[in-house]
């Protein structure tokens, strides 16, 4: 597995862990952690072996956002590399959204700004309920411009409007209440929780969770009109594949599918 400068990575099995491991700056990322997620998620996305992945941060922190240090460099750099740097922060964030398995975040202590942003990038978030969320970024005269569509997706525009605007921080209870996070719970149950998300998706189809994925990214956009040739269509070809076919053999014959372990 590929040696990483600043991301930790650990195989459980069909579980793959991915650490943040910048504590001393509360897991802020710069350009060598946008390209280390970007190429960790990427390698996921062509393991076969891999059903989920666990995105964590070391230390005290999930993440303190971006780096301000590296924020400060990439500012000083000539317009076209500047903003250059910013699409690929962009394609990182997507790549986590668009991971072809599902991603569980492990979300504690702050997630700050990016760190909000990585919270709003995965599929289901579990967070302590005193951990420190906020998009932050006004605080610091910008806004959390490349964020902003992950975000949005999970709380909408209405809140958006409240959060971007203040950058007040707020904390699990209200992340959970208004959407960021699947569930906030005490600090000791953080992990049972983590792994109680885990095993829900490994008892699902692996082709099935995929496939729910993109039928979430193409429907969102979409009439109630407009979806009813695109979710036909999807059923009708997801009913016959030989996953589909053992999941509905394993149910009759009152036995567990295949693909639980
Ligand atoms: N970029 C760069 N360095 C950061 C950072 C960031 N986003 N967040 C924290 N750090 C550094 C601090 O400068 C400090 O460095 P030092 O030890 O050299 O002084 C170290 O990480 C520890 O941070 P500190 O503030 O002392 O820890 P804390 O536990 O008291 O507070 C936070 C943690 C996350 C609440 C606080 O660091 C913070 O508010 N960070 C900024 C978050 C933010 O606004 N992010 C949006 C970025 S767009």
């Amino acid at each position: 597995m590929t040696a990483y400068q600043t991301l930790q990575i650990q195989q459980d099995g069909p579980v793959r862990h991915v650490r943040l491991n910048r504590p001393e700056v509360r897991n802020a990322f710069n350009g060598t952690v946008v390209e280390e997620l970007q190429h960790a998620f990427a390698a996921v996305d062509t393991d076969d072996a891999t059903r989920v992945v666990v995105l964590s941060g070391n230390g005290k922190s999930f993440s303190a956002g971006a780096d301000l240090a590296w924020m400060t460099e990439q500012a000083d750099l000539p317009e076209d590399q500047n903003r250059q740097g910013a699409e690929r922060m962009a394609r990182m964030f997507l790549s986590i959204a668009r991971c072809k398995k599902p991603v569980v975040g492990r979300i504690h202590g702050h997630a700050l700004g990016g760190g909000s942003g990585l919270t709003a990038a995965v599929d289901i978030a579990v967070c302590t309920e005193d951990c420190l969320f906020g998009l932050t970024e006004v605080k610091l005269g910008i806004v959390p411009a490349v964020i902003s569509p992950f975000v949005m997706q999970k709380i909408g525009a209405g809140r958006a409007r409240t959060l971007f605007l203040t950058g007040e921080r707020f904390d699990g209870r209200e992340a959970q209440r208004i959407g960021l996070v699947h569930r906030a719970v005490p600090e000791a149950q953080l992990q049972e929780n983590v792994d109680k998300a885990v095993t829900e998706l490994l008892t699902a189809g692996p082709a099935a969770v995929a496939s729910a994925k993109q039928l979430i990214a193409a429907v969102a956009p979409l009439s109630l009109e407009d979806a009813i040739p695109v979710t036909a269509q999807w059923i009708a070809a997801l009913r016959s594949t030989p996953e589909a076919k053992e999941g509905f053999a394993a149910f009759l014959a009152k036995r567990p599918a295949g693909w639980i372990r």
